[in-house]
């Protein structure tokens, strides 16, 4: 497993789990040191444990040698990061080719190469041809096993997974991760066997139609708002659709994320290049970015248009709940802009504080508690659903703060309860309660 990251390192996991010995191969030493003192540099739940067990078992192992790690193997899974390349908002690939150049100059006899990562249409073609062009004699086939897991979820979702996802042009590399994933087709996972260039496209076309899903919603929780209609009702209503189904369907401030926000931008710029433009996955870039600057401007005209001077507590860093990823978090565009017009911001995330001061402004106060954020603040503004939020007392909250307003981006809080405790409750595609004074 080439890379050790938030897929790398759970696949690797996962199928040692199922029986399978894995040697995953890391570049960066910081995580690489972690790993080897048995600490998991990502937070996942049930990650650490599953770790622990199959490195114990001698199933799993860490390295930086790739060349070691490579001898001898059937399969080479490369899950190394695809982000988007600066300037253009293509997917980066050259991780992913370095990464097979490496593979081609180590292997020792005939082995599968696999993308996890999320590769544009045409990349397994290509490493194929550096693999040929590094080792003309090399015995091998490319297939793309793209990755569906979810962040804060992602042990269920590689043990249970809807489908798995297998494109090779080859029945040698069919038979290889057939045999691969066996333990999941026993347990009725369906495989669906493709092309490479199929199943290369297959998991854009996923990420962008959830994406385009979730864009949908919060475009009718904007309507909600203008009717006096309520988004819930709607998502309800529509969700039990079994042609829609009820997932996704939750309004919010935006997508962000390691995925949706650089998948749905590689795919815009992937069809156009093929001369097959996609408006619709086009539009929901451009919808979903708006959303997640307008935010800020949200809070700012609810604190009567101003918050220079104002402090505002800030619940939930991470892009969502059970991961401490911050990239493209909803949050760093709303604390900056709230920062930039003179809010003092005080924020609050069960995991995500380490990784949000790389991304935040300096002045950010991070509290050890909800409560402890909402001390004296003007304003509450819930960015991201963890669990431990959902209970908070709202007269405890309406006794620390100075202000009464409280914008639930998430809708998790009850909206009569804030307004019975004498809070200014703003919802996402809901009308508000009133208040009592
Ligand atoms: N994070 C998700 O939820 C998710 C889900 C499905 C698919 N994906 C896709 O999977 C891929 C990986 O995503 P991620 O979130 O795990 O990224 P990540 O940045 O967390 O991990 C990638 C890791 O690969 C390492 N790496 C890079 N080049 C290497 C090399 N030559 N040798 C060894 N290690 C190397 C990096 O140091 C890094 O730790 C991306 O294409 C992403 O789009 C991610």
């Amino acid at each position: 497993m080439i890379g050790g990251g938030y897929v790398g390192l759970v696949s690797g996991a996962c199928f040692a789990d199922l029986g399978v010995e894995v040697a995953v191969v890391e570049s960066d030493p910081a995580k690489l040191a972690a790993l080897a003192e048995g600490r998991i540099p990502i937070y996942e739940p049930g990650l650490d444990r599953l770790v622990a067990e199959n490195v114990a078992a001698g199933r799993l192992s860490f390295g930086g040698d790739l060349a070691a790690a490579v001898a001898g193997v059937e399969a080479v899974f490369i899950a190394v990061g695809t982000p988007t390349r600066r300037g253009d908002g293509h997917a980066d690939v050259s991780y992913v080719n370095a990464a097979a150049e490496q593979v081609a100059r180590a292997l020792t006899g005939y082995a599968v190469v696999v993308t996890k990562s999320t590769v544009p249409v045409g990349t397994g073609r290509r490493i194929a041809e550096i693999m040929q062009r590094a080792r003309p004699e090399l015995d091998f086939d490319v297939a793309s096993n793209p990755e569906f897991l979810r962040e804060g979820s992602a042990i269920g979702d590689f043990m249970r997974p809807d489908r798995v996802v297998i494109g090779t042009g080859s029945e040698r590399a069919r038979e290889v991760l057939r045999r691969l994933y066996r333990p999941l087709y026993l347990i009725e996972a369906p495989i669906v066997f493709t092309s490479l260039e199929t199943a290369e496209l297959t998991k854009y076309a996923a990420n962008a139609f959830l994406a385009m899903k979730v864009t949908f919603i919060n475009e009718m929780a904007d309507l909600c708002e203008k009717v006096g209609a309520d988004v819930h009702d709607i998502a309800r209503g529509i969700g039990l659709d079994g042609r829609i189904g009820r997932k996704f369907l939750h309004p919010g401030p935006g997508f962000g994320g390691s995925c949706f926000p650089k998948d749905t931008l590689a795919l815009v710029r992937i069809a156009q290049d093929w001369g097959a433009p996609s408006r619709l996955v086009e539009a929901t870039v451009a919808v979903n970015d708006a959303r997640k600057s307008g935010m800020a401007v949200r809070v700012i005209q609810a604190c009567d248009g101003s918050v220079l001077g104002k402090t505002v507590a800030v619940l939930g860093l991470t892009f969502k709940p059970e991961t401490d990823d911050m990239r493209d978090a909803p949050s760093v565009p709303i604390i900056n802009r709230l920062a930039e017009e003179g809010a003092t911001v005080r924020a609050f995330d069960p995991v995500g504080m380490g990784h949000a001061r790389a991304l935040l402004p300096g002045s950010v106060v991070y509290c050890t508690d909800a409560y402890d954020a909402v001390a004296g603040a003007d304003a509450l503004v819930l960015v991201t659903e963890w669990n431990e939020f959902r209970a908070l007392a709202p007269a405890r909250l309406r006794e620390a703060m100075r202000g009464r307003l409280v914008m639930d981006l998430r809708n998790v809080f009850d909206p009569a309860a804030f307004a019975a405790a004498g809070l200014d409750y703003r919802g996402i595609g809901r009308a508000a309660p009133r208040s009592q004074p």
